[in-house]
Parts: structure tokens; sequence; C-alpha cells
């Protein structure tokens, strides 16, 4: 079961488990795209609902791949509270129902903001978590929620802490390789936030997937990156991009926005080394995929 599954992410993780012949159960808001629609089970509805839970934790689930969430940073911090229900009271009811119905593993789209600003330092698993934001705080908060159930009741249970993810499908979202391509698109430019040496991750969408085939595959319990493994600065990525779409798209610097990170450094040895995991598409080649995403309407 996919919660989430009509999403940027969900979409390519559903399709990857139908590939595998793996039965799949969407719940979510929206409907998922028409290529996914026949081929799944569609539970339509607020996951903060206790029947749409229900409906969708069927006997016999294997597993829960956990990708439903408020994902706006910014959203979360005009709404902390709404935040909260939607991220951790879900989930809580979440690992309940998979308790209670035996479900065999539980998978949680976590995220590196859980440790909070550690200026250039590398970010790995073995930091404490400190997060700035209502949405790292809540995913901080369902991580320990899993280990918590891990650690109780025997349950294999993975939180999965992606970086900045970039792939085809993320025509909706407001970050910044959308950003870059909407520019490339209207032939206007771009705002970076002062100086735009702030380094990244950004890891494609294909790659990501392969880290939760890999922990759903291992029945991994625990918390592992999930990253490309090499930061990035803006300027650089602006660069990557001008190469994928051989436009030259203008930048304007305007100030930098307070708390903004300086850096996103990830280790991802451990997803390497328990998981199996490696990275695999190169920058501009991924850029690519999302330009041709773009191109083709199909956003
Ligand atoms: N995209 C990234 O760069 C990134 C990075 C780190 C972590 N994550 C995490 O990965 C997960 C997937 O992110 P995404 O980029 O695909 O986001 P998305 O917004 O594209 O997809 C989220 C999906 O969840 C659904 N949803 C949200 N609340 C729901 C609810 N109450 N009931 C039912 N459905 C609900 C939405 O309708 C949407 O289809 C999220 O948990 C996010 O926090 C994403």
């Amino acid at each position: 079961m996919v919660t989430g599954g009509s999403g940027f992410v969900g979409r390519a993780v559903v399709r990857a488990f139908l590939e595998r012949g793996t039965p799949v159960t969407v719940v979510d808001l929206q409907a998922p795209p028409e290529s996914l629609r026949d081929r799944v089970t569609f539970v339509e509805g607020d996951l903060r609902e206790a029947e749409v839970r229900d409906r969708a934790v069927a006997p016999g689930c294997a597993g829960i791949v956990h990708l439903a969430a408020i994902t706006s940073v910014l959203k979360s911090v005009e709404q902390p509270a709404a935040t909260y229900t939607n991220n951790v009271e879900v989930t809580q009811h979440l690992l309940e129902l998979a308790r209670e119905r035996e479900v065999g593993q539980f998978l949680l789209a976590s995220t590196n903001a859980v440790v909070g600003d550690i200026g250039h330092g590398t970010i790995s698993e073995a930091l404490p978590v400190r997060p700035l934001t209502p949405y790292g705080a809540t995913k901080a908060a369902c991580e320990m929620l899993l280990s918590g159930y891990a650690g109780a009741y025997g349950m294999s249970t993975c939180a999965l802490r992606f970086t900045n993810i970039y792939g085809p499908g993320m025509g909706h979202k407001d970050s910044f390789v959308p950003r870059l391509m909407r520019a490339a698109l209207s032939g206007e430019g771009v705002e970076v936030y002062g100086d735009g040496a702030q380094r990244r991750d950004f890891v494609h969408l294909d790659d990501v997937v392969q880290g939760v085939l890999a922990a759903w595959d291992k029945q991994y319990t625990g918390t592992v990156v999930i990253g490309s493994g090499e930061s990035i600065s803006v300027l650089e990525l602006i660069e990557a991009v001008r190469a994928a779409t051989e436009i030259d798209i203008p930048v304007t610097h305007v100030p930098a926005k307070n708390g903004e990170m300086p850096a996103v450094i990830v280790d991802v040895s451990q997803a390497q080394r328990e998981l199996g995991y490696e990275p695999a598409v190169e920058l501009t080649d991924g850029l690519r995929t999302v330009w041709a995403d773009f191109t083709s309407g199909a956003r």
C-alpha cells in the first residue's frame, strides 16, 4: 500500500512495484495519473480519516510505503498544527493499523532536514536530530515512532531520508529544479537567494526508487540517507540545467533568506553498505529527463 501514490515520488514508486508484478493499493486525496489508474486499487480519501485508513490497509497487506505528507517547509511554518496532524498523527495511526493487521513492513519518506543546520558538515545517520522547522520536526517525530514500533513489536520499520529529489513528474512543485525548467520554457529568469554558493544534494527519482525497493527487499529496519552523495552549489545546478536544456537561463541575485541552510552534504555510505544502494543517474542526464517531461507538456 502506497500512501501519496499519486504524488511525484509515489507515482514512480507505484510504477516500479507494478513492473515487478507486485499488486499495489494507492491511497491519496487525488487520483493516480491515467497511465496507472487501471493498474492499481485506488482508495480515494484523506488519511486523517479513520475510515479511509481502514479501507487502505487491507487484510493481507504486505507492506506500507508511507509517502503522503505535507511536504512544503514553507507551508509547515505557516500551518504547524495541520502539519502535525497530517504528518505525525497519520503516521501513528498507520503504524497502529500495521501492528494490528500484522503488515510485514513500514517504510517512511523522511528528510535530512531532521538534522537541522550543521554548516558545511557532512550529514549521516549518526548525527542527533535537531530540526529547525515544523516540517523537519514532524518527520523526526515520525522516525521516533517507527523506531518505537520496531523496538516494542519487532516490526520492520525504515525511515528513508531523501535529499532534494528531481525527476519527471515534478511540474506541480515549487522547488528550484522545476522553477529553473519553467524559466527555461518561458524565457524568463530565476531568482537566486544570495550568492548561489549554497550547496545541495540533488538525487534523481530513479535513484530514490532504487533506494525504496532496496529497503523493501531487505526488510531493512533503521534510518538511511538516500541521496546522490555529491553536493553542488546552486550556481553549478543552474549551469547543469543550462546544459540539459541548451537555454541560457538568466539569473538575478536577490538577498539571502533568513534561516537558509548554507549546505546539505550527505554521506550515503550506510545505504550503500546496508542496502546495496548505488546512485547511478548523472546530474545533466537526469535533468534532461525533467526537461523532456516539461517540453512534452506531460506535467
Ligand atoms: N520531493 C522531495 O524532494 C522530497 C525530499 C525529502 C522527502 N520527501 C518526502 O517524500 C514524500 C513524497 O513527496 P512528494 O515530493 O512525492 O510530494 P507530493 O506532494 O508530490 O505527493 C504527496 C502526495 O500525498 C498526498 N497526500 C497528502 N496528504 C494526504 C492525506 N492527508 N491523505 C491522503 N493523501 C495525502 C497528496 O495528495 C500527494 O499526492 C513526502 O513524505 C515528502 O515529505 C520528498
